[in-house]
């Protein structure tokens, strides 16, 4: 069977209100990676459905994950797009690891512990098997490497633990290899416009908090106008960005849209006051992310049937990896 050397496998949920955190910790690195591997970018629905989504909206979010990789650059004829539960592999191999992984380590899962937060009892199974159908995902196309943010590297770890299990177990060496994380560039974490100490989320209730990809131009200068901030003026160097989370907030968006160091960009604005640097800013992002967000709302609007076609594409082609890892472990494990 076939032992891929470079196949990179990530993923992310349609849970709506897709923001500048997805794009810039996930979805603009995954483009990066397609001159140099094999890339399968998956939409995940099977993940999304832990908590409650409402159908109708779930269906939309999966087309807008879609459209934001292809919007974003991913290229859907060299690469693979597909949505999760379109390929039946996700979910039988989930089971299988399911029955590998111990509930001790997956007691140990820190997303858990937040997401379910204090009412864990009422959390769904699914949440907390979560971190075991990521599991599957990658290893049903034995995916070398992952990229993943700061947060999903315990679940890769996960991962690995449960590969080395099942191969120990079925004392099959090597049947899965141990997926490496790749740990995304500098200035992927992206905060609170409203909370600079904390994580840019879709689930803030501030939509102020963030910049989604459905933003227009007016929309992204207001948020950043509005963006927390202090009174000084930006420092000239990053070290005097200690204690000013808004302020640091906004010079890492800066750089990360700009590909330009934190420290260049204290060499252009230290000494300004906010009233040049956020105004800089909007421009920038605007100029950045626009033609990401129209494209998207383009396909949303009047190119839904591309998107679908993509899915459905991407979906046969994943299937055709998928399916004969998957056939392999039911031989492995003893299914007649
Ligand atoms: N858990 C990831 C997140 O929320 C999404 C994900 C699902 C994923 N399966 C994956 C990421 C496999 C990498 C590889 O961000």
């Amino acid at each position: 069977m076939e032992k891929p050397k470079n196949r990179v496998f990530s993923g992310v949920q349609p849970t709506g209100n897709l923001h500048l955190g997805n794009y810039l910790g996930a979805i603009r690195n995954f483009v990066g990676l397609q001159e140099t591997h094999e890339c399968i970018y998956c939409v995940v629905d099977l993940h999304a459905i832990t908590v409650w989504q409402d159908p109708k909206e779930l269906a939309a979010n999966t087309r807008e994950v879609a459209a934001a990789y292809i919007a974003a650059g991913i290229d859907p004829d060299k690469h693979i797009i597909f949505n999760q539960s379109k390929v039946s592999a996700h979910a039988e191999l989930a089971w299988i690891l399911n029955c590998v992984a111990r509930i001790g380590w997956l007691n140990r899962m820190t997303q858990f512990k937040d997401k379910a937060g204090k009412d864990r009892e009422q959390a769904s199974v699914g949440l907390y098997a979560y971190p075991v159908l990521m599991a599957a995902d990658i290893l049903a196309y034995r995916a070398t490497h992952v990229p993943v943010g700061e947060d999903q590297k315990q679940h890769l770890e996960l991962a690995r633990d449960v590969a080395q299990k099942f191969n120990n177990d079925f004392n099959v060496p090597d049947f899965f290899p141990q997926p490496e994380p790749l740990i995304m560039g500098p200035a992927t974490r992206v905060m609170s416009l409203r909370d600079g100490t904390k994580k840019m989320s879709k689930s803030d209730p501030s939509d102020y908090s963030r910049i989604t990809l459905r933003d227009d131009a007016d929309a992204i200068a207001l948020k950043i106008r509005k963006a927390q901030t202090d009174p000084d003026p930006l420092p000239e160097t990053v070290g005097g960005l200690e204690g000013r989370a808004g302020a640091s907030n906004l010079v890492s968006i800066y750089a990360a849209l700009s590909g330009l160091t934190q420290a260049d960009v204290l060499k252009e604005f230290g000494g300004k006051q906010f009233g040049v640097f956020k105004p800089a800013l909007a421009e920038l992002a605007v100029a950045k992310l626009s033609p990401i967000t129209s494209e998207m709302k383009r396909m949303m609007e009047s190119d839904q049937g591309y998107i679908d076609t993509v899915l459905a594409n991407g979906a046969e082609r994943a299937q055709a990896i998928a399916g004969p890892v998957n056939k392999r472990v039911r031989e492995i494990v003893g299914f007649i």
